[in-house]
């Protein structure tokens, strides 16, 4: 008898079952086969309990580490990994590793569906980032295509699942999206966010640093957009507050803002961010899914559709639920020199939304 092994495409437990089936040759007589079929537990009709997880981009700098950082998470059953190369390697590499999520690898547009379907969280860290010299803006003719491609088989295969835009510019790849998904009949503003959860993590390290505090208990929350003058630090609602002289918020603030560049010229042209955003695009997606599964008080930045300034969308503390967005927290109270970010930030922010609304409207 021989024995061989089959995972279902569900989540699959640790304790196998045996099934026995005949199998006929054409040589030799009918013989037993012994499959052993891992137990599924797809039988529940609560996906929060089994969520499947896509990661679209997942062979490149960010997709590999943040793969990794989700394969290690108990709360994951499935880990669907989609680029256009290296994923078949990728996921074979991640599917040795014990702990509970299933990986599959996905490689080329044919293959969007099977990676899409089923899945309650997409991320989607696909596309070329930045070299010295560069802005996330000159990213704009390359991303956009892909963003908006991406999108498209999101709603065509799981409409209704979370969509989290890694991709730069980020402040013009959300609207994308958003222009995508009404087209086809399908947007939910509480299901798409464009992650600016590095934004956050930065502050919190630098800000922790300098006043030599534990980064693990410090939140400093960043809003508006996700480029330069967009990035608005607010120091001023960190928690436990902080107090800086004027010419030291400054600075660190500007730091915050520019934090992107600093990799980028310390990486000399190999490429931006890719370890500390796979950390901090794995944090965002365990807040999200510990939402989903009706955990309260889950709390995050993001770049959403906001009614908070006149700008379509804005980051801004978020309240998170089982569909999303729960409840925008708002802007809250701002201090003199964060209101002057937010004004050199508004008129660039609006100049990328509308870049990317007019991309899908115009083209
Ligand atoms: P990378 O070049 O290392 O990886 C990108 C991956 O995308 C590659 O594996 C590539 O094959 C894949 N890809 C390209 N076209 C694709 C398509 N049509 N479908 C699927 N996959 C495709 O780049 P990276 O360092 O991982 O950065 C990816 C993006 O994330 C860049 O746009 C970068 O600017 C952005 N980024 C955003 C943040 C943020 O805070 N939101 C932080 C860092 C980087
Ligand atoms: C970052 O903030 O690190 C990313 O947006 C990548 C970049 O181009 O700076």
């Amino acid at each position: 008898m021989s024995h061989l092994f089959i995972s279902t495409s569900c989540h699959s437990a640790r304790t196998p079952v045996k099934i026995f089936i005949k199998m006929f040759s054409r040589l030799a007589k009918p013989s037993t086969v012994t499959f052993i079929v891992s137990r599924s537990f797809c039988k529940t009709s609560q996906a929060w309990q089994s969520p499947k997880v896509a990661v679209l981009g997942a062979g490149g700098g960010i997709g590999q580490p943040l793969s990794l950082l989700l394969k290690n998470s108990a709360k994951i059953a499935s880990l669907s990994l989609y680029d256009i190369a290296h994923t078949p390697g990728v996921a074979a590499d991640l599917s040795h590793i014990d702990t509970r999520a299933h990986v599959t690898g996905h490689l080329g547009p044919a293959s969007l569906e099977a990676c899409l379907t089923d899945a309650n969280v997409v991320l989607i860290p696909a596309g070329v980032p930045r070299k010295p010299g560069m802005t996330r803006d000159d990213l704009f003719n390359t991303n956009a295509g892909i963003v908006r491609d991406l999108v498209s088989a999101i709603g065509d295969f799981c409409p209704k699942a979370m969509i989290c835009i890694i991709t730069n510019p980020v402040n013009s790849t959300v609207p994308i999206a958003a222009e995508v998904l009404k087209k086809k009949g399908v947007y939910d503003p509480r299901r798409l966010f464009g992650v600016t959860t590095l934004d956050i993590v930065r502050s919190n390290a630098f800000v922790a640093e300098a006043k030599e505090l534990d980064v693990s208990k410090l939140n400093v929350p960043v809003m508006g957009g996700h480029s330069g003058v967009t990035i608005i630090p607010v120091i001023s609602q960190a928690n436990p507050s902080v107090s800086f002289p004027p010419e030291e918020r400054k600075k660190i603030s500007e730091r915050i803002q520019n934090a992107g560049t600093e990799v980028v010229e310390a990486k000399a042209g190999a490429g931006s961010a890719t370890l500390s955003m796979a950390y901090a695009a794995s944090r965002f997606t365990f807040s999200l899914l510990e939402a989903m599964a009706g955990g309260e008080g889950q709390v995050e930045c993001a770049y959403v559709q906001s009614e908070e300034t006149d700008a379509a969308f804005f980051s801004t503390p978020l309240l998170l639920g089982k569909n999303g967005v729960e409840k925008n927290l708002g802007r809250g109270k701002l201090i003199d020199y964060e209101m002057q970010l937010l004004d050199a930030a508004m008129p660039e922010l609006k100049k990328n939304i509308q870049a990317g609304v007019d991309f899908v409207n115009k083209s």
